[in-house]
């Protein structure tokens, strides 16, 4: 069908006809639906970053520390699976790991993660970093240097000590992550209400540090808690140690596995409407008050480092 000029006017002025009278917003200043933090826009880094050496993030980049001081005031956390696998060494060393063609994504997917040392000249750089740029550092502490089932501290203490001595100011901590999946990810499990006891262990530690007796303190970090077993886990979590066991419970949520993902999925509204049922399921387990609010502890697109392609691009948006 050919449309003359005269009945493409005619569809125009529809719209113009058919907007004029849809669109009727009435924006009610008065009152605010929901209040959030003045943090509440912030952000995580992965802990496998710090194994290769704060690669492609260059802290002494005028430009990155331009770009990161207009993201302040928020949250930095540095966190995730290979939390699990790093200890903390007071010596310093020149790290050199810088392989270009070995992407560091590939360490989530083969599930091959590798115990390592984050020095002490590495944690420096973070520190000087964050204070610069003006960002709250919270910390995610390896929850697997275990003995007889129980968390050992010894490690977390040398990094709190040297931290302490060189007066960095922490926000806060966490114990280490998605721990719902560590039988998939470690080989075996731990469970919601020992986590619980490995956080009260991390509490008791921090009370030795009078500047951080009243941190921000994160956790289970569980993932996918759509899953019955994710929400048992939180729940059991929760219910062991009590409201005082975090300040703010978490969960993580990613929409979609970044090696499979495709653009339609990006724009999928049965995907995008996955978070909400998760924030309500939490909400529910964890009522605020007696527990804090709630944290999506970390999040993104896709999981897995992203999808290549489209995590980094304005599809990605919508997530
Ligand atoms: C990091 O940024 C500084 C300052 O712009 C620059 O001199 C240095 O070459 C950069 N390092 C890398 C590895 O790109
Ligand atoms: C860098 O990574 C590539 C691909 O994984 C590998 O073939 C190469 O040997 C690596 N180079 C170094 C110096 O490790
Ligand atoms: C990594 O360290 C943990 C804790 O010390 C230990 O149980 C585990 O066997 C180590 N893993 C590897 C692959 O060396």
């Amino acid at each position: 069908m050919e449309f003359g000029w005269k009945q493409f006017i005619l569809l125009s002025f529809l719209n113009v006809v058919i907007l004029i009278e849809a669109i009727n917003l009435k924006i009610a200043t008065d009152r605010a639906v929901q209040i959030v933090s003045d943090k509440y826009l912030s952000i995580a880094i992965d802990t496998g970053i710090i194994r290769h050496n704060w690669e492609r993030l260059n802290f002494s980049s005028p430009k990155v520390q331009s770009l990161a001081r207009a993201l302040s005031p928020c949250y930095l956390r540095v966190g995730g699976s290979e939390a699990d696998f790093m200890r903390f060494s007071t010596d310093t060393h020149n790290v050199r790991f810088y392989n270009q063609s070995d992407l560091y994504m590939s360490d989530y997917y083969d599930n091959k993660f590798v115990n390592f040392t984050m020095f002490s000249n590495q944690w420096d750089e973070l520190n000087h970093f964050v204070t610069k740029v003006g960002w709250n550092l919270i910390f995610d502490l390896n929850s697997l240097l275990r003995e007889n089932g129980q968390w050992l501290p010894d490690n977390a203490k040398l990094l709190m000590d040297y931290t302490s001595q060189k007066g960095y100011k922490i926000t806060g901590w966490e114990l280490g992550n998605e721990p719902n999946s560590y039988k998939h990810h470690v080989g075996y499990s731990i469970s919601g209400s020992q986590r619980a006891k490995d956080y009260s262990k991390l509490h008791s530690l921090l009370n030795q540090y009078p500047q951080w007796r009243n941190s921000v303190i994160i956790g289970p970090s569980t993932t996918q808690l759509s899953k019955t077993s994710a929400e048992k886990y939180f729940t059991e979590f929760l219910q062991t140690g009590g409201p005082d066991i975090v300040t703010n419970p978490t969960f993580h949520h990613y929409y979609i596995n970044g090696r499979e993902a495709t653009i339609d999925q990006f724009m999928d509204i049965d995907i995008l409407n996955g978070l909400m049922p998760e924030i309500n399921k939490a909400n529910e387990i964890a009522k605020h008050p007696p527990y804090g609010k709630t944290w999506l502890g970390e999040t993104g697109s896709a999981y897995g480092g992203g999808a290549p392609g489209l995590s980094d691009t304005y599809v990605a948006g919508f997530m």
